[in-house]
């Protein structure tokens, strides 16, 4: 099975593109509901989160593991990578590669949680692989509630849209990196505000894009990984009724989550 995390329903974002991209596998999802939200949180704390969901998804038989979570990739990716020997994915490398084959005046703008904005992830793997970019970064943590809320078509949701955005606008960024599993949901929203010219890059899309050229490569670990989407399970560690029918209208389709506990 592939085993994704996120701190709560956002990384469906990630599934939404796992089920496009590659809708045959078997995908085990664990959203930590009860602890939500990691975006404001300390490294120490989204460290312990990150290994606990990582533990539950591999207990429930996941060969590999995808970390949704720009926030838990940002802070958290180090220490799973030292406790926990499967393959794993994050979403920051493969947004960055990505925003840097697109851009052309090499203005990258990044939005996202205030700690993966603080971590500065984005932005030192950009100037790592390219020392010429410059990044300008916006933390935007009333996006998420927002969605959350199913805000997403609102005025007041499009005003604070602008407000993030505009600060941006005025660096001529060509480029604008969706640091959080949130944003693909307002990316119509953005792209409005951000203009037709600023190429939005959308994390979901690219880790999903990176995981199937691994599985390529990597048929022994592609092998291991079930092919009956039918046998796909949803864990969450609060369940409610607002978050079982916000997650089926983002996925398109009715999902039962069960109850994940540690
Ligand atoms: N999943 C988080 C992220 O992608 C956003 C929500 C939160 O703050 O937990 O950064």
């Amino acid at each position: 099975m592939i085993g994704i995390f996120d701190s709560g329903i956002g990384g469906l974002t990630v599934v939404r593109e796992l089920m496009r991209q590659m809708p045959e596998y078997g995908i085990i999802y664990f959203g930590d509901t009860a602890r939500y939200p990691y975006g404001n949180k300390s490294k120490q704390t989204i460290e312990r989160y990150a290994l606990e969901d990582a533990r539950f998804l591999i207990s429930k038989g996941a060969k590999i593991i995808v970390v949704a979570c720009n926030t838990a990739s940002a802070m958290a990716i180090d220490k799973l990578r030292q406790e926990i020997s499967l393959p794993l994915f994050e979403v920051v490398a493969p947004a960055v590669e990505k925003a840097l084959q697109v851009t052309k005046n090499k203005r990258i703008g990044v939005i996202g949680t205030r700690g993966t904005i603080k971590s500065e992830i984005y932005k030192n793997k950009i100037l790592e692989m390219d020392a010429r970019a410059q990044v300008f970064s916006k933390a935007c943590p009333l996006f998420a509630p927002l969605v959350e809320e199913g805000w997403i078509e609102r005025a007041e949701t499009k005003r604070i849209i602008k407000t993030y955005v505009a600060p941006l606008k005025t660096k001529n960024i060509d480029t604008l990196i969706l640091g959080c599993t949130h944003y693909p949901l307002l990316k119509s929203q953005i792209q409005k505000k951000a203009g037709k010219r600023v190429v939005l890059v959308d994390s979901a899309q690219e880790v999903v894009a990176g995981i199937k050229k691994f599985l390529n490569d990597n048929p022994g670990v592609d092998k291991s990984l079930t092919r009956d989407a039918e046998k796909s399970q949803f864990y969450l560690s609060d369940l409610s009724d607002h978050t079982q029918s916000i997650a089926s209208n983002w996925l398109g389709k009715r999902i039962i989550f069960k109850q994940g506990n540690f």
